[in-house]
C-alpha cells in the first residue's frame, strides 16, 4: 500500500461513513472494532489536518429483520427502531463517535433521496422488470427472504442450511436450492408464487468493475476486501432484485408496484447520501435534529451535499466489516456509477471479525458484550474500550476480545505508560516548580534524542494511519509515551534536585513537550484522555502539523490539577465481567429452549378438588439410604406433618428450614423407604433440570389457601 496519500493532490474534501447499524436489536463491541472505531479516527485525525471531511452514519431502519424483532417483542416496527435508534445514538456518543450527523432510513428525505435515485435507474432504463415464483408463506401470507427459509444443503446436507447461506460448508446457496424448504415462521414448507420485481443487471458492469477495481486499486485496498472482490467478480456477476414483496419499507415509486419496497441494500447506503443531505439542511435552517457538524459549516450553502458526493475531488472512504464488502463494493458502486451523477468509493478498508473469549461474538446467542452494557458497567471508561479494541483490531484477520487482555491494555499500558508517564512529569513540576513549565535550558544528547525522536513519531503514526493500519498507529502512540517513560528513567530528574535544579527543568521541560504532543497524536485514539491532557497542560486547538515541536509549552506557563488519567482494573471486576458473560448466554439458551406441551385440559371442578396451602418448614433432614430424599416437618397451619420430598440433591436441610412453601395437603398419603409421606411439596423444574421452590414471595400465615 502506498503511504502519505493524504498529500495525493487528486482530493480537496472527504467523505467518510460508517455502516449504518440494524436497529433491530443493540450493537456490541465487535461491530465498534469492525467499522466505527476506525472510522472515527480516521476522521479525527483528518480534522486534526485541517481537511475538509464529513463523517456520516445512521441508523438503518428497515428490511425484514425489524418486522420480525417487531413480533418477538410483541410491539410494531416503528416502535423497534425508534427503541435502538436512541439505544445506538446514545452510545455511540459516549464512546466519542464524532459524526458530524447520525442520521435515520426512516426519516422522509431518506425514502426521497432513495426513491429519486431509484427512479433515475428505472428512467435510463437500467432496471429490468421480471416476473419469477418466490417462495410463499401461505400461513403467515408473506413472501419469504432467504434467510427465513431452511433446508437441506445441496451439497453437504446439512439440514439446517438457510436459504442463502449454508454456515456448515460456507456455500453461497439460492432458496430453490435447498431440499426440503420449510419457512422459519409457520414451520411449514412453502409454497411458490409468482411475483414481479425489478433488477440491477449487474453483469453489465463487469467491464467496469474489473477496470475500476481488479486494475485500478489492486494496490491501494486491503487483500481481504481485494480478494473478495475479485472471487465475486470472477465467479460471475447476476442480476439481483432490487424490490421486495414487504410491508415495512420504502415504497417502490412506480405504478403496479402495490405492496413492494426497495430492497434494503438498495436503500440503506444511500442512507449515507441523505444524511449528508440532512447535515447541509440543518446547518442550512439552523434546526438540529440529527446533525452535529464537527467543524464550523455555516459558510455552505443546502445543496453543497451534491459536493461530498458528485464531485470527483472527493475522496469517498466507507467503513464496514467484513459482511458488507460486496454491498459496498459491488452492488452500491454499480448503482451509483450507473445514476452518472455520482462518485464511488476511493476505498473501502473492511475489517475482519472479533471474536469473544474463544466464540464467535453473536447478540442472540447472549455470547456478546453490547455497548450499552460496558457502558453501564464501565461509564467513565470508553477510552479504555477504544484502546482495547484498537490494539487488538481485526484487520487482517480476525480477532479476539478477553476481559483478561481488556485488563492488561489498561493496567500495564494506559496506566503503566501513558498515566505514569504524564502523572511524573506533572507531579514533579508540581514539586520542584510550583506547577509552572520550567525553563529550557542548555540540551544534552539524551534531551536531543528525546526531542529528535519525538519529532519523528507524528509522521510515523500518520503513515499508519494513512494506510488504514490502526492497529499500528496505535501501538506508535504508546511507544510515544513509552519513550517518555525511559527518557524520564535514564535523566532520573528527581535525583538532580538537590544539585541541579536547572537541569531537573530542562528534563520535566523535555518530558512535559512530549506529553503535549501526546495530547494531539492520542486525540484520534483516545479523544476523552487528550482533552483532559490538554486541558491539563494548558493546551487547545493544537494541529497535526504541531506535534512533534520541542517547543509547545512556553516557560513559566501554569499546569493544572492532574487528573487521574487512568486507574487499575482489579481482578475481581474482570472476574465478574467473564462471570457475567457465561451467566448471559446460560439464561439465553435456556429461554430459547422450547417449553414442555400442554397437559391435557381439566374441568374447574376437577381442580378444585385439590387443597393448595401454604406451609412453613419446621424440620428437614436427611433420609439414610436415600441420595434423593429428604423428611420434612410441615406447619400446614391444620396440622404439623410429615413429607417425605426429592429434594435432596437440590436444597440442603439448613437451607430448608423456616422456608415457607406451597404444599398439596391432600394427596393420598403413601409410605417412601418406611415413612408416611403426607402431602406434597410444590415445586418448578426450571428449563436445565434445577429445581426451584415455589415460595410466596411475601410472608403468609401457614394455613392460608392457594387458588
Ligand atoms: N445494516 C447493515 C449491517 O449492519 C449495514 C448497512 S451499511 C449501508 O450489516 F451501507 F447499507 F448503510
Ligand atoms: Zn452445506
Amino acid at each position: 500500500m502506498k503511504g502519505d496519500q493524504i498529500q495525493d493532490k487528486k482530493f480537496n474534501r472527504y467523505t467518510v461513513t460508517a455502516a449504518l447499524p440494524y436497529a433491530n436489536g443493540p450493537k456490541h463491541i465487535g461491530h465498534l472494532a469492525g467499522a466505527y472505531i476506525p472510522s472515527d479516527v480516521y476522521v479525527r485525525y483528518l480534522r486534526l489536518n485541517g481537511k475538509d471531511v464529513i463523517f456520516v452514519c445512521g441508523s438503518d431502519e428497515h428490511g425484514t429483520a425489524i418486522p420480525n424483532q417487531a413480533l418477538k417483542e410483541n410491539t410494531t416496527p416503528q416502535a423497534i427502531v425508534d427503541k435502538y435508534d436512541r439505544q445506538i445514538r446514545e452510545c455511540f456518543a459516549k464512546l466519542g463517535m464524532s459524526f458530524d450527523v447520525y442520521h435515520r432510513t426512516t426519516e422522509p428525505i431518506h425514502h426521497q433521496t432513495s426513491q429519486e435515485i431509484f427512479l433515475t435507474l428505472f428512467n435510463k432504463g437500467l432496471l429490468r422488470e421480471e416476473n419469477s415464483e418466490q417462495y410463499y408463506d401461505e400461513e403467515a401470507k408473506v413472501f419469504l427472504a432467504d434467510r427465513y427459509i431452511v433446508g437441506t444443503c445441496p451439497r453437504c446436507n446439512h439440514t439446517n442450511a438457510y436459504g442463502d447461506q449454508c454456515e456448515k460448508c460456507g456455500s453461497t446457496l439460492s432458496p430453490r436450492e435447498l431440499l426440503n424448504p420449510k419457512s422459519t415462521l409457520s414451520g411449514k414448507p412453502p409454497t411458490l408464487k409468482l411475483t414481479k420485481h425489478w433488477y440491477l443487471p449487474l453483469e453489465n458492469y463487469e467491464p467496469w468493475l474489473r477496470d475500476w477495481i481488479l486494475k485500478n486499486h489492486k494496490e491501494d485496498w486491503k487483500p481481504n476486501v481485494y480478494g473478495q472482490c475479485k472471487s465475486w467478480i470472477e465467479a460471475g456477476l447476476q442480476s439481483r432484485a432490487m424490490t421486495r414483496d414487504l410491508e415495512w419499507g420504502i415504497k417502490v415509486p412506480l405504478p403496479d408496484a402495490e405492496g413492494k419496497v426497495l430492497y434494503v441494500w438498495f436503500d440503506a447506503p444511500i442512507g449515507y447520501i441523505s444524511a449528508t443531505r440532512a447535515l447541509f439542511e440543518e446547518v442550512h435552517t439552523g434546526q438540529f435534529k440529527f446533525a452535529t457538524p464537527q467543524r464550523d459549516l455555516s459558510h455552505t450553502k443546502k445543496e453543497d451535499w451534491k459536493k461530498y458526493w458528485q464531485a470527483e475531488d472527493t475522496r469517498l472512504i466507507h467503513f464496514i466489516g467484513k459482511d458488507n464488502i460486496v454491498f459496498h463494493c459491488i452492488i452500491f458502486p454499480v448503482m451509483l456509477h450507473a445514476t452518472g451523477e455520482y462518485i464511488v468509493p476511493d476505498n473501502v478498508p473492511a475489517n475482519e471479525f472479533m471474536n469473544l473469549e474463544g466464540d464467535k461474538m453473536s447478540t442472540s446467542r447472549g455470547w456478546s458484550i453490547e455497548m450499552h452494557e460496558y457502558l453501564e458497567d464501565f461509564p467513565d471508561k470508553p477510552d479504555v474500550l477504544r484502546y482495547a479494541l484498537l490494539t487488538n483490531l481485526p484487520e487482517a484477520k480476525d480477532s479476539e476480545f478477553t476481559w483478561k487482555d481488556f485488563q492488561a491494555k489498561n493496567n500495564n499500558e494506559l496506566v503503566a505508560i501513558l498515566g505514569n508517564f504524564v502523572n511524573r512529569a506533572v507531579v514533579l513540576t508540581q514539586k520542584y516548580f510550583e506547577g509552572k513549565v520550567p525553563a529550557q535550558k542548555e540540551l544534552s544528547d539524551l534531551d536531543k534524542k528525546a526531542l529528535a525522536d519525538l519529532k519523528d513519531f507524528p509522521a510515523k503514526i500518520a503513515a499508519s494511519i494513512e494506510t488504514y493500519r490502526f492497529r499500528e498507529a496505535t501501538a506508535n502512540f504508546i511507544d510515544l509515551a513509552r519513550a517518555g517513560n525511559k527518557y524520564l528513567a535514564e535523566t532520573e530528574p528527581w535525583k538532580l534536585a538537590k544539585t541541579d535544579l536547572n537541569r531537573v527543568g530542562t528534563i520535566l521541560n523535555v518530558a512535559l513537550q512530549i506529553a503535549a504532543t501526546l495530547s494531539i497524536v492520542g486525540e484520534p485514539f483516545l479523544p476523552f484522555t487528550s482533552k483532559k491532557l490538554k486541558n491539563l497542560l494548558g493546551v487547545t486547538d493544537l494541529s497535526w502539523q504541531q506535534a512533534g515541536n520541542a517547543n509547545l509549552l512556553n516557560e513559566g506557563e501554569l499546569l493544572k490539577e492532574a487528573p487521574l488519567l487512568f486507574e487499575k482494573i482489579e481482578d475481581a471486576v474482570i472476574e465478574a465481567q467473564v462471570k457475567k458473560l457465561f451467566d448471559k448466554k446460560r439464561t439465553m439458551e435456556l429461554e430459547s429452549r422450547p417449553a414442555n406441551p400442554a397437559k391435557a385440559e381439566v374441568t374447574f371442578d376437577e381442580f378444585s378438588k385439590m387443597d393448595i396451602r401454604i406451609g412453613k418448614i419446621l424440620k428437614a433432614e436427611r433420609v439414610e439410604k436415600s441420595k434423593k430424599l429428604l423428611k420434612l416437618e410441615v406447619d400446614t397451619g391444620i396440622d404439623k406433618r410429615i413429607v417425605m420430598s426429592g429434594i435432596a440433591e437440590h436444597f440442603s436441610p439448613e437451607e430448608m428450614v423456616g422456608q415457607q412453601v406451597t404444599i398439596l395437603v391432600n394427596l393420598a398419603p403413601r409410605k417412601i423407604m418406611g415413612v408416611e409421606s403426607q402431602g406434597m411439596i410444590l415445586m418448578a423444574e426450571d428449563k436445565d433440570g434445577s429445581l426451584k421452590l415455589l415460595a410466596p414471595g411475601q410472608a403468609i400465615t401457614p394455613g392460608s389457601t392457594v387458588s
